[in-house]
């Protein structure tokens, strides 16, 4: 079994990556930086990353991604900085969990 991760890079998505491939669960982990994520995480041989943002993705892009994994799992939040405000955070949650849904 294969869970998509979006979110991953964060400190709810981290957690959730280690417990699955704790349980013996493959990861495919879609994270906006790849390099600061493994270092973080380390690597694993059932871990893969998806470099991509989930605003950027075309709807192909993303129903592909989604439709080469068993579950998904959304951890994306709201981080408030001077690089993407509020907002733009809300539409990726938005559209990470709208495409959940649609995947479901
Ligand atoms: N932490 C808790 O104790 C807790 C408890 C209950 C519920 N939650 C819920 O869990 C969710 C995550 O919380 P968190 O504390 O783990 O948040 P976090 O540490 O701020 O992580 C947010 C994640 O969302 C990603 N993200 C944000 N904007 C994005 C975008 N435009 N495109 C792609 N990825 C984007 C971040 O990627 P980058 O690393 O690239 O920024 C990061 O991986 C929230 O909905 C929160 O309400 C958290």
């Amino acid at each position: 079994m294969t869970v998509l991760v979006l979110g991953a890079s964060g400190a709810t998505g981290r957690r959730v990556v280690e417990q699955l491939l704790g349980r013996g669960l493959s990861v495919r982990a879609m994270v906006r930086s790849p390099e600061l994520f493994l270092n973080s995480i380390g690597e694993h041989e059932r871990l893969s990353v998806i470099h991509a943002s989930i605003l950027e993705l075309s709807d192909e892009a993303l129903v592909q991604h989604l439709c080469s994994c068993t579950a998904v799992i959304s951890c994306l939040g709201h981080t408030l900085s001077f690089k993407g405000g509020i907002w733009t955070t809300q539409v990726a949650c938005y559209r990470g969990d709208e495409a959940c849904v649609r995947f479901d």
